[in-house]
């Protein structure tokens, strides 16, 4: 039996379990395979020949098992799962905020898929690594996808999206040696004081959460919500785990790494498989759509925290992950993101990041997967697809309209093509006046939160970061640790000083260059250790 697979959503394809002959291996035009044990040899002691097309197709599949990997964000692990609306923000009915269809009505459910990550690694790099997690969730709504593309940490380095190459680089590995390096790191850190913020958060237990489930998300960059009447509200996103969270300090990771480099991914399989399933309450914090300038950062900065007490955490429902992915391949290293994939009723906001993120992700996709990266199962709608968008390499199938003139693949047209659909509101329009720049936000505040954030970390949290912060430093040039040092201190004199005191009884060590976390720079750590008590 010959079935119709597109669009199948778990992929398999037309050949359903179940029908007879199913488990003969064939080749992929189809041809039984009666050898595959064998390559065809003239005598059994070879040459081979030419003619061995079963062995040569495989081979030559095999040749291009693999994709180019993510350039960020490559290692990960994803699950199935649904999304259910409370219908409500606070105390208001979230139709108040926005018209996205799918947080209108109380116990509406939306499937979802999630890919979680960390950064800067390849993609079979150890779990217990010093970096941000990623924390993706595609949701497949009736008004096509949205995909609310975040990491674990509600801040990010930089607030530049022309920035993002070089962070990257400086803390990927040397591109000599190839081994990552704290003194690149913050040579690039030092020069960037936006980044404090961040960096005390990832060199604190924060920064190696103990698994997937026990993390947090948040959609970093602010979003607009918009209603019927085309009113806007700046949004920011928070997944809260309620499982709790749980971080790691470097000890703890390092204990963990010693007997698993994969625990993350086996703990979220695992916990699926047992029927345990993660879930995460999504937040959202609410300002109005406006400058803010009462505020002593700029709302659009995702170096910033939205305090909580002036910006409340809103719940407004829950993500439920209960299905593992049949093939890792197909389902998680083909899953596309992106921060533009938004629905009617969501929006973006000027924040440059956001922008500059928003052009990147499909942009890439289009490199690593391919241009019809669409039609796969795990990135296509769960709703009919109607485009005159047609060919490039893989077309898996064509996206037709129901009853298009399939001789018609343009629009506007009176042969029966597609046609634009009926708006559903007012549309958000801003207004904007002002010239054409290369500036910084004016309101750039780069060390409050950070210090605010330093004393609010309990003692062993903080212990935690001052060892990490002089292991990592420590072999760094003293130019470029002077100025980290004036950094901290410029965030908290505390902060300074003891970072400051740690290094200078490092520097009696010999130490040598290594990675964040680095175990070859113990005594550094032992040192700065003496130092915190
Ligand atoms: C992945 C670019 C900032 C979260 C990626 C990828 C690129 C990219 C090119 C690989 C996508 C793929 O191959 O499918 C950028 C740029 C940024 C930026 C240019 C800044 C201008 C951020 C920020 C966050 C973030 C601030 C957190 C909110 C993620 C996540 C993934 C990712 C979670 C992995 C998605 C997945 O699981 O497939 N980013 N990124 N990125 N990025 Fe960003």
């Amino acid at each position: 039996m010959i079935e119709d697979d597109k669009n199948t959503p778990n992929g398999k394809g037309g050949n359903g379990k179940g029908t007879s002959g199913d488990n003969i291996l064939t080749t992929r035009q189809g041809h039984p395979v009666t050898d595959n044990q064998n390559l065809k040899t003239i005598g059994n002691r070879g040459p081979a020949t030419l003619e061995n097309y079963h062995f040569i197709e495989k081979i030559s599949h095999f040749d291009r098992e693999r994709i180019p990997e993510r350039v960020v964000h490559a290692r990960g692990a994803g699950a199935h799962g649904y999304f259910e609306s409370y219908g409500t923000v606070g105390n208001d009915p979230v139709s108040k905020y926005t018209r996205a269809k799918l947080f209108q009505e109380k116990g509406k459910r939306t499937p979802v898929f999630v890919r979680f990550s960390s950064v800067t690694h390849g993609g079979h790099s150890p779990e217990t690594l010093r970096d941000p997690r990623g924390f993706a969730v595609k949701f497949y709504t009736e008004d096509g996808n949205w995909d609310l593309v975040g990491n674990n940490l509600k801040i990010f380095f930089i607030r530049d999206a022309i920035k993002f190459p070089d962070l990257i680089h400086a803390f990927k590995p040397d591109p000599v040696t190839n081994r990552q390096d704290g003194e690149r790191i913050f040579d690039f850190i030092s020069n960037t004081p936006e980044a404090m913020h961040m960096i005390t958060f990832l060199f604190s237990p924060w920064g190696i959460p103990a698994n997937y489930r026990q993390m947090q998300g948040s959609g970093v960059n602010t979003y607009k919500w918009v209603n019927q009447d085309g009113e806007a509200v700046l949004v920011k996103y928070h997944w809260e785990p309620l499982q709790g969270i749980k971080n790691l300090t470097q000890a703890e990771a390092e204990q963990v790494q010693s007997k698993n480099f994969n625990h993350a991914t086996q703990d979220l399989y695992e916990a699926i498989e047992r029927g345990n399933f993660p879930s995460w309450e999504l937040c959202v914090q609410i300002m109005s759509d406006d400058e803010h300038p009462e505020l002593d950062f700029d709302p659009l900065d995702d170096t910033k925290i939205w305090p909580i007490d002036k910006f409340p955490f809103l719940p407004v429902g829950k993500m439920t992950l209960n299905r593992n992915p049949e093939n890792y391949f197909a389902e998680v290293e083909q899953a596309a993101f992106g921060t533009g994939v938004l629905v009617d009723g969501l929006a973006f906001s000027d924040d440059k990041m956001l922008q500059g993120r928003t052009f990147s992700y499909s942009d890439t996709q289009r490199y690593r997967v391919g241009p019809n990266y669409l039609q796969l199962p795990i990135n296509s709608p769960r709703k009919h697809v109607a485009t005159n968008q047609r060919d490039g390499q893989m077309t898996y199938h064509v996206d037709h309209g129901a009853g298009q003139n399939p001789h018609v693949n343009y629009e506007p047209s009176s042969l029966n093509g597609l046609k634009e659909a009926p708006k559903t509101g007012k549309d958000h329009e801003p207004h904007y006046n002002a010239n054409l720049v290369r500036q910084k936000i004016e309101r750039t505040n780069d060390f409050k939160q950070a210090g605010e954030r330093f004393r609010s970390f309990e003692d062993w949290e903080r212990d935690d970061l001052i060892k990490n912060l002089v292991n990592t430093l420590a072999p760094a040039q003293k130019h470029i640790q002077d100025k980290m040092v004036e950094l901290f201190t410029k965030c908290d004199p505390e902060y300074g000083r003891r970072v400051s005191e740690g290094l200078q009884k490092a520097a009696k060590e010999k130490i040598d260059k290594g990675p964040i976390g680095s175990t070859q720079t113990h005594q550094a750590v032992k040192q700065a250790e003496a130092t915190a008590h």
